[in-house]
């Protein structure tokens, strides 16, 4: 890049959190993106919630544990994340040699906003022999105040590796806390977060759908609300739910989390219906306005630039990534390991 562009591109980031720049309209985008992936040796890794259009033209697409395995073990120079903050962030503490590059800076999450890491710190010296369990949907900063990270697909294994009798601490997400209680027997302390798109559904709503379609199976992601949990035939986290919608034999399915999901359920099941649980409002979308952030524009933005790029202080990688660690190990230990190669 020229120093004329170098100056553009952080004049433009400065201002929009990412690369503000028109995009000709006559480009193939999608040819121009593996263009740029085989010159800069990158790989793009796509969670479950992006664009259909971004799932497609991923190397790998995949739930927070899968996309951090991924992250952790890739050869490739560059990692493009087509996430949001914490799951760049996370990348970057498992791969910090590598450039790791977010198509918008502001693609951020209600859960990871929910807990600032200096509060957190304050409300956990009241429990000083609590062991600390983050959800991965945090801040780099409270993951140097943690001690063994989990996703929604490895949160029960974490709690269980934990001895009986000690006293957990569960931060951020109140609902994704409430549930590991309910399934694991362990009481724990839980910090009051919650994600803005799993609250959202509607239960009055989600009943009668079920009315309508008697032989649908309701499947929901654990960082919906208990009332809504109580109802489901499956819970899981989002890869969970994708292998239950491939496995059960029911054609047609009602689900309650983000969306994009919906892609691969379709593309792994072209046969079976699936149906987004609704949300209690009006608005008719249950999509992540943070993952939904990221388009081919600014993918392609910032893989030509090589901007916004995630930037971690030495030592918040080298504390916080031990919390990351403990929780492969032991996702490795309860054979967790990533199966989802797309290309
Ligand atoms: P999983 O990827 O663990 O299913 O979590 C969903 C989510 O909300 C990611 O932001
Ligand atoms: Fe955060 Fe919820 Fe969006 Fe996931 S779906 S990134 S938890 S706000």
């Amino acid at each position: 890049m020229s120093a004329a562009e170098l100056a553009i591109a952080e004049k433009e980031l400065e201002k929009h959190g990412f690369l503000d720049i028109e995009v000709d309209p006559s480009l193939d985008l999608v040819e121009e993106i593996n263009k740029l992936k085989k010159e800069r040796n990158a790989i793009i890794l796509a969670h479950y919630y992006q664009e259909s259009e971004i799932q497609d033209i991923a190397d790998y697409v995949g739930d927070s544990l899968q996309l951090s395995q991924m992250a952790a073990n890739t050869e490739a120079d560059m990692i493009v994340f087509a996430g949001v903050h914490f799951m760049a962030e996370t990348a970057k503490m498992l791969s910090p040699s590598k450039k790791v590059l977010l198509p918008d800076l502001k693609a951020g999450c209600s859960l990871a906003d929910s807990c600032p890491a200096p509060l957190f710190k304050k409300w956990k010296e009241k429990y000083p022999d609590h062991v600390v369990v983050s959800y991965v949907n945090c801040t780099a900063e409270l993951k140097t105040l943690t001690d063994i990270c989990c996703t929604s697909s490895n949160a029960r294994h974490v709690i269980d590796s934990i001895p009986k009798d000690k006293g957990i601490i569960f931060a951020p997400d109140k609902n994704l806390g409430a549930y590991l209680q309910k399934v694991t027997g362990r009481e724990m302390v839980l910090w009051n977060g919650a994600c803005m798109v799993h609250e959202i559904f509607s239960a009055e709503k989600i009943t009668k759908l079920q009315v309508r379609h008697p032989d649908a199976k309701f499947i929901a992601h654990p960082e919906c609300e208990a009332h809504i949990l109580d109802k489901a035939d499956f819970i899981g986290s989002t890869s969970g739910l994708l292998k239950f919608t491939q496995t059960d034999p029911s054609m047609k399915f009602i689900v309650a989390t983000e969306a994009g999901i919906l892609h691969q359920m379709e593309l792994k099941s072209p046969n079976k219906e699936f149906i987004p649980a609704p949300p209690n409002n009006t608005c008719a979308c249950n999509d992540c306005p943070h993952m939904k952030r990221n388009t081919m524009e600014k993918l392609y933005l910032a893989m030509k630039y090589e901007q916004p790029e995630i930037h971690l202080e030495d030592w918040v990688i080298e504390k916080g990534r031990v919390c990351i660690d403990r929780m492969l190990e032991i996702s490795e230990k309860a054979g967790l390991n990533t199966s989802n190669k797309v290309k």
